[in-house]
Parts: C-alpha cells; sequence; structure tokens
C-alpha cells in the first residue's frame, strides 16, 4: 500500500512546480510523465481503467494502458495525476494528485461522461438517496449528525448547471461552499470530522466520482451516482464498456467492487485537507493521505524529499 504513496508524490512534485503559471497543458503534462515514471518503478502488472482518456488523445496513461513493472500482481488502476488542473495553473487551493488501484475487475470502467453524484460520510451512509429530493436527503443528512439543515454544509461545482440545485439547498436552509474545481477532495473532506462539509451534491466528471469511490470504500462513507449525458453518443460509450443500464443509480460498491482497493492522494497546492508541496532550499515537502480498504490502515504520510543534502538546513519538526 505504502509503494502507492511515491507513486501521488512524484506526480504531485512534478505539478507543483509550476503551479500559477497558466499553463494547464503543461502542468497535466508533467505530472503523468511524472506518475508513470513511479509506477514503473512497482512491483505490479498494472491496467489503467480510468486514465487521461482513449488512446488517441493520450500518449501516456490512456485507458488500457499496461503501467508497472510488468512482474507481480495484477492490478486494475485509475488514475488522476492532477485532480484540478486549472487549480494549479492559478495556483488555488485543493488540487491533488490522486491514484486508486484495486484487483482485476475491482474498478468500474467509466468514460469521460458526466456523473450526477450524492456524497456522504460515515453517518449518512445507507440513509440518503440519489433519487428523492435535495431537501429530504438533506434533512437526513442533518439528522445523521444530529444537527439541524442549517447546519449543514453542502459543496457543489460552481457549474450553470446546478442553478437549480443552488436554490434547492438554499430553499432546505442549508450552507452552500461552491468550488471551481475539485470534487474528489471535497468528496474526502466530506467523509473526515473536522472539515465542515458534510455533503457534495451535484453533476462532475464519472472519472472523478469512481476515484471518489475507492477514497470512501477506505474512509467509510457513500457516493451514489449516475451518469449524466449530453447526448446518445455518450450513452452508448457507456454501454460499450460494458454498462447493462446506463440510467441506473451506481451505489459506492458499484463504482469500486474490489476487495483490495488502495487509495493514495498527495497535496498539490495547499488545501482542506492537507498543505501542498512546500519547496525549500535543498528539497521539498509533501503530504499524502493513503488507505486500505481491507487492512483498515488509514494514514497521513508527511515526507521531507531531500534533493541537495548541501543546501538542506535542519527539517522542521511540522
Ligand atoms: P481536471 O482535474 O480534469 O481539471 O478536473 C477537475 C474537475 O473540477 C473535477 O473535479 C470535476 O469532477 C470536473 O472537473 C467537472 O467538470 P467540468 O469542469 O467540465 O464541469
Amino acid at each position: 500500500m505504502l509503494e502507492f504513496v511515491q507513486v501521488t508524490e512524484a506526480a504531485a512534485l512534478a505539478a507543483a512546480r509550476l503551479m500559477g503559471r497558466g499553463d494547464g497543458e503543461a502542468v497535466d503534462r508533467v505530472a503523468v510523465e511524472a506518475m508513470r515514471g513511479a509506477l514503473a518503478q512497482l512491483p505490479i502488472r498494472g491496467r489503467v481503467v480510468i486514465g487521461e482518456g482513449e488512446r488517441d488523445e493520450a500518449p501516456m496513461l490512456y485507458i488500457g494502458e499496461e503501467v508497472g513493472a510488468g512482474t507481480g500482481y495484477p492490478v486494475d488502476m485509475a488514475v488522476d495525476p492532477v485532480e484540478g488542473t486549472t487549480l494549479v495553473a492559478r495556483g488555488q487551493p485543493n488540487a491533488i494528485s490522486v491514484i486508486a488501484a484495486s484487483e482485476r475487475g475491482g474498478i468500474l470502467h467509466a468514460p469521460d461522461v458526466y456523473m450526477e453524484k450524492l456524497i456522504v460520510g460515515p453517518a449518512a451512509a445507507g440513509r440518503v438517496d440519489l433519487r428523492w429530493p435535495t431537501a429530504r436527503n438533506l434533512s437526513t443528512i442533518a439528522s445523521s449528525l444530529r444537527r439541524s439543515v442549517q447546519d449543514i454544509t453542502v459543496v457543489i461545482l460552481d457549474r450553470p448547471r446546478h442553478a437549480g440545485l443552488i436554490e434547492q439547498v438554499r430553499e432546505a436552509g442549508a450552507r452552500i461552499r461552491l468550488i471551481s474545481d475539485g470534487d474528489v477532495s471535497a468528496a474526502i473532506a466530506a467523509a473526515l470530522s473536522g472539515t465542515g462539509v458534510h455533503a457534495v451534491m451535484g453533476i462532475g466528471g464519472a472519472p472523478e466520482g469512481v476515484l471518489a469511490a475507492a477514497a470512501l470504500r477506505c474512509l467509510g462513507g457513500e457516493i451514489q451516482g449516475r451518469f449524466w449525458f449530453r447526448n446518445d453518443e455518450e450513452r452508448e460509450r457507456v454501454r460499450g464498456m460494458g454498462v447493462d443500464d446506463p440510467d441506473r443509480v451506481f451505489l459506492t460498491e458499484d463504482l469500486v467492487p474490489g476487495r483490495e482497493v488502495v487509495f493514495s492522494c498527495t497535496g498539490i497546492t495547499d488545501g482542506d485537507l492537507f498543505k501542498g508541496v512546500l519547496f525549500f532550499a535543498g528539497g521539498q515537502r509533501t503530504h499524502t493521505l493513503v488507505m486500505g480498504a481491507r487492512c483498515g490502515e488509514i494514514r497521513f504520510v508527511d515526507s521531507v524529499h531531500v534533493a541537495d543534502r548541501g543546501r538542506v538546513g535542519p527539517i522542521r519538526l511540522f
């Protein structure tokens, strides 16, 4: 499990160098290269099931690509070397590098279409339903947490498509945090206590929904997701990936059914979960959350990467 820390660390270290330069493509490119290089060191026969896209549009970490050293355990992987590319390009908070791995068949093959999501922490898991009206879900989340709806904060991507949802949440009386990007990090925040986030609602990327499901398999909590198609071609693509009923609601275990699930994410920019990459003379420091669903381990890893021993002063305790 811990070997995956180095994979997201590598991508985060590469991406963070380019923070604020306004060049999202370069951020993605260097992070993809770094993640692929780090994966090549792992003794696995990895296969990307959620990645940077189809082969013709993504030169690396494309869906179906074989990754890893090519010996050892066969694993399926969902990768997002930079979750929140624009956040890094603009130097804004909550960009992370993410990977999830499971045994073969343990992660749903979902193409890059949209997904309507309802994400809650452990207290409300199993008690909400994406098909219910928003107000009913909010009051269920509130009662699960023994609070009133007014004391609930919902994270929603700031998009015109969410005008109706935002209105419904406001009418129900809950608080809202609108984010410009990065709903995986918001999903993790909803599953942890003390983050001030109690739910994530609305339409985001389906690949990010699967990554969130992997995190929630490890942390407890729940995601319910339903593909949100912009046209019939998208619906057929989902069918083509082996999904019989593309309009159904997927639960956490449908998105990530694997028995063994490992999830790792490293902060690129500072965020609600942890700090981003910190640069100092002669080295960097990274913060990672790595977890395993089967073993139940949840670790926050604080790593110091010394590049030039001669230039590094004493390492700060925290
Ligand atoms: P990237 O990492 O590809 O930039 O995606 C960021 C993100 O905000 C996701 O967190 C979210 O699920 C998705 O994009 C929303 O898509 P859109 O920007 O098209 O609304």
